[in-house]
């Protein structure tokens, strides 16, 4: 096993203030063909960047004549895009590593990658060196473009690599990208993140907060509207950050946005958001953009201050509902959504309830809500735990109840009104019927043909079901 760089989550804490090196990602010219004949197998979990990075990921074993398949029997490489976020997501990790360790008998030459955010972690790669030995390449998220390099040297020099830069990480633009739909595009606006939520892995796998430069965002998103996308969605931890460390400091997300919304595409969504960066600007240029959809991913993760305040995240209840009030007066019909995290060490009871009175006061049409998972290295690792995994599920029930009364109170209000779709197509349950994305982010279902696939149409919302709408074309 050739051990090139390891994980190292101390180093990967530090922010220095070096400015964030552009390069260009060029094409490997000297590598041809590796993967001509060959299959490969991909599956991401976690996020939309790690869906991103797939995407990256994907373009450039296509670039060496590899084939995508869905079965695991097929595939001459199989690349698992992981998660850290949870212990959850890594647990389904490591059950499929162990699965993929049979085929590996049956097919020596399959080449097993492991990227993502837990190859950014000491302890995961320690386990997989000593218990997944079958794994040949462990890649982390700062090398994405190295990629085709590392698998050249395991194809060829018939060895094991494990390459994980823990520093902060530059920019590399003109990455390629295999996208999985062909109307709607993730676009990066940064990477990485400087909040240090303590409960969170993500600033130490993902590295300091870098923004793009405005010139590539922008020449990305008109390569796709030359390709027809209709849609796109920028991407960043905290997008609301988005320019702070730019030089001068003085082009900011609001500005981007309004920029981007001057492009002839008909849709933009972004995520995620940070409360405490949520500008004035910024609530100003979604109502006024017709183009900028009336949709806000807003995580408040508690509702008690004494529990923001302990996972680090600067605002208090009270600055969240005014906040939300702010973006309700001027954007009436907006529908808003958030995270929520129970059973963070120490939450009473009365933290609890507090939670479940700031959901009631939030008019909130959907929530990702999570029991809270101890991430090795995260300052929250080191609080105390008194609730049992029994009550904290509890609460987790007891808040989706309340979640849920949202999504569908959020739905029933467009019943019998006109609604614009894109239609994304056929529904994967009915064959007659095909299925598209409000403005507001919500899944319709109406009978229709194919041809209408990639346009946007109106739709008549005939009934709302709890988790979509039903609708007919008009
Ligand atoms: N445990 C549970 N949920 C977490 N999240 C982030 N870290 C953890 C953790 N350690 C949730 C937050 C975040 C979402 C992406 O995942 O709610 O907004
Ligand atoms: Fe994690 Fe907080 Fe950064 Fe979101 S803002 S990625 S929760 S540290």
């Amino acid at each position: 096993m050739e051990q090139k760089n390891l994980p190292n989550l101390s180093k990967a804490r530090k922010r220095l203030n070096n400015r964030v090196i552009t390069s260009e990602y060029k094409p490997h010219k000297e590598i041809k063909g590796l993967g001509i004949g060959k299959k490969y197998l991909i599956q991401t979990h976690g996020c939309q960047a790690n869906e991103a990075d797939s995407e990256i990921l994907r373009a450039m074993l296509e670039e060496q004549g590899f084939t995508l398949t869905d079965t695991v029997e097929t595939a001459d490489l199989i690349l698992i895009n992981t998660c850290a976020v949870r212990e959850s997501a890594e647990n389904k990790v490591f059950g499929e590593l162990g699965r993929l360790k049979s085929y590996k008998k049956v097919n020596p030459d399959l080449i097993l990658v492991v990227a993502g955010c837990m190859s950014q972690e000491e302890a995961t790669v320690e386990r997989i060196l000593t218990k997944y030995r079958h794994v040949d390449i462990v890649l982390g998220t700062h090398n994405l473009h190295e990629f085709i390099n590392y698998l050249y040297y395991v194809m060829t020099e018939n060895k094991k690599l494990v390459e994980v830069y823990s520093e902060e990480g530059n920019i590399v633009e003109n990455l390629p990208h295999a996208r999985d739909n062909r109307f709607k595009a993730w676009v990066n606006i940064m990477y990485g993140c400087d909040e240090f939520c303590t409960y969170c892995i993500v600033p130490y796998t993902r590295g300091k907060e870098r923004s793009r430069q405005k010139e590539y965002i922008i020449e990305e998103v008109e390569g796709l509207i030359a390709k027809g996308y209709k849609e796109i969605t920028l991407l960043g931890q905290n997008v609301n950050s988005y320019g702070l460390d730019l030089e001068g400091d003085k082009y900011h997300f609001a500005d981007l946005l309004e920029d981007l919304s001057n492009l002839d595409i008909p849709r933009i969504r972004f995520t995620t958001s940070h409360p405490k960066d949520f500008s004035d600007e910024l609530i100003d240029v979604i109502a006024r953009k017709q183009n900028v959809m009336p949709y806000i991913h807003l995580p408040v993760q508690s509702g008690s201050n004494a529990i923001l305040k302990r996972m680090n995240r600067k605002y208090t209840k009270e600055d969240y509902l005014s906040l939300i009030n702010k973006i309700y007066n001027r954007i009436p019909d907006v529908s808003l959504t958030t995270d929520i995290i129970v059973g963070f060490p120490g939450e009473t009871e009365s933290d609890f309830q507090e939670t479940l009175d700031l959901v009631k006061k939030s008019r909130f049409e959907g929530a990702y809500t999570f029991v809270y998972s101890a991430r090795k290295g995260t300052p929250a690792a080191n609080y105390e735990v008194t609730l049992s995994k029994g009550e904290a599920k509890q609460r987790l029930y007891e808040l989706n109840n309340l979640v849920n009364e949202g999504y569908a109170a959020g739905n029933k209000r467009f019943e019998g009104q006109i609604v614009k779709v894109l239609v994304e197509g056929m529904s994967k349950t009915k064959t007659d019927t095909l299925s598209g994305y409000t403005e507001h982010n919500k899944l319709v279902n109406f009978k229709g043909n194919e041809s209408l696939i990639g346009k946007i149409i109106d739709i008549k919302i005939l009934k709302a079901k709890t988790w979509s709408l039903d609708g007919e074309v008009i």
